[in-house]
């Protein structure tokens, strides 16, 4: 699969793999080095400015020659649902109250569409590769991106969103499974379709022309191995890379993926409004029956932020959104070279047959 691999140099990486953008949790320093290891490095840039966008980018350019791919998100406009909002302010304040946080925050956007101030970033930095999460921007954009010699990828969670991207002229399509870590890219409907990689892989690859990159629970070379059996041309990896060394995720994020299996996780809106798969905890649990009474993604970021980070620094899990696709029992704590290298040599000798 890695010898004189066709996608692999259209990415103009060695391998066909992609350090998954991850908004909050893929760094300079974790994609660098999965760029250095021959992979595609990815920074999730959604809750990036232009000037942030840049300092990024630039940090990832001096650390690394390699390939990089900047990731943004498309989402629909958000309606402005005062009434869930109040109802899940309610329901927040004790737990403000638990961690010395004050009042509930209002709610406003924390995450922008793609527009045309950082067009004019990317445009300026032309990554190799420029992503998108929940459909795609407006044609004149992925226009310009093209004429500027950035390939473009996008997600699918479906067969039709494949054929949809691919007519929108997207060059390679992320299949994602409903098995992944973070946010569902799904964006034809209202809701997930919820088809696991082992189903979507081979008839996203039957639907379109263009290379299908398999993404959602692969967590080591069996598992990419099964992708390019499947007919996948490369492979794209999250969870994975959050307990590499080079990850800068909150220690206690690190320990609980570390100590977690497949039936640790679950998909929930409770963070963010959009469906996103993470490691069940007391938030999860408390806000499981609101799931469906949630203001729109981003909204419910604003309120669910500050726990977060409040969480987060006093080492304490209950309140972070610790992400993590359905293979989180196959992580370990390795440099991105060492888990890079054992992919390689795990995926080849299956495929030899050995
Ligand atoms: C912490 C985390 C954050 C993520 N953020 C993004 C993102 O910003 N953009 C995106 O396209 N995908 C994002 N994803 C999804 C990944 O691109 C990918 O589909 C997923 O990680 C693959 O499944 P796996 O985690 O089982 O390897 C995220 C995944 C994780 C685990």
């Amino acid at each position: 699969m890695f010898n004189d691999n066709k996608l692999a140099k259209t990415l103009g990486a060695q391998y066909p793999i992609i350090q998954a953008p991850m908004a909050g949790a893929s760094t300079p320093l974790m994609a660098s080095a999965a760029a250095n290891a021959g992979c595609v490095g990815s920074l999730g840039c959604a809750m990036m400015s232009a000037e942030i966008y840049k300092q990024n980018f630039d940090a990832c350019r001096a650390q690394s020659e390699g390939v990089f791919n900047m990731n943004f998100f498309c989402h629909a406009p958000h309606s402005d649902d005062l009434d869930k909002a109040n109802m899940v302010t309610q329901k927040l304040a004790p737990f403000y109250e638990e961690l010395g946080l004050g009042d509930v925050p209002q709610v406003k956007p924390t995450h922008f569409p793609f527009g045309a101030e950082m067009l004019e970033a990317v445009l300026k930095s032309r990554p190799q590769i420029v992503s998108f999460h929940f459909g795609l921007p407006p044609t004149h954009i992925v226009e310009a991106l093209k004429e500027a010699g950035c390939l473009i990828l996008s997600s699918a969670t479906t067969r039709e969103e494949a054929i949809d991207l691919e007519t929108r002229g997207v060059d390679i399509i992320v299949a994602q499974g409903w098995e992944a870590g973070g946010h569902q890219g799904y964006y034809l409907k209202n809701e997930s379709s919820k088809i696991g990689l082992m189903s979507l892989l081979p008839q996203i690859v039957d639907a379109v022309s263009v290379p299908v990159i398999a993404a959602g629970g692969i967590g080591d070379g069996r598992g990419v191995a099964a992708a390019y059996m499947l007919g996948a041309s490369g492979v794209q990896l999250g969870t994975s890379f959050l307990t590499c060394a080079e990850s800068e995720v909150a220690r206690v994020y690190k320990d609980t993926l570390l100590n977690a299996n497949g039936e640790d996780t679950e998909m929930t809106r409770a963070f963010s409004g959009r469906p996103a798969r993470g490691i069940t905890n007391k938030y999860i649990d408390y806000m499981r029956h609101l799931d469906s009474e949630l203001p729109d993604f981003p909204l419910m970021n604003t309120l669910t932020g500050p726990l977060k980070s409040t969480s987060a620094k006093q080492g304490n899990s209950d309140f972070m959104s610790l992400w993590a696709g359905q293979s989180v029992g196959l992580v370990k704590e390795k440099t991105i070279a060492e888990f890079v290298e054992q992919l390689i040599t795990e995926t080849q000798s299956i495929l030899a047959g050995k």
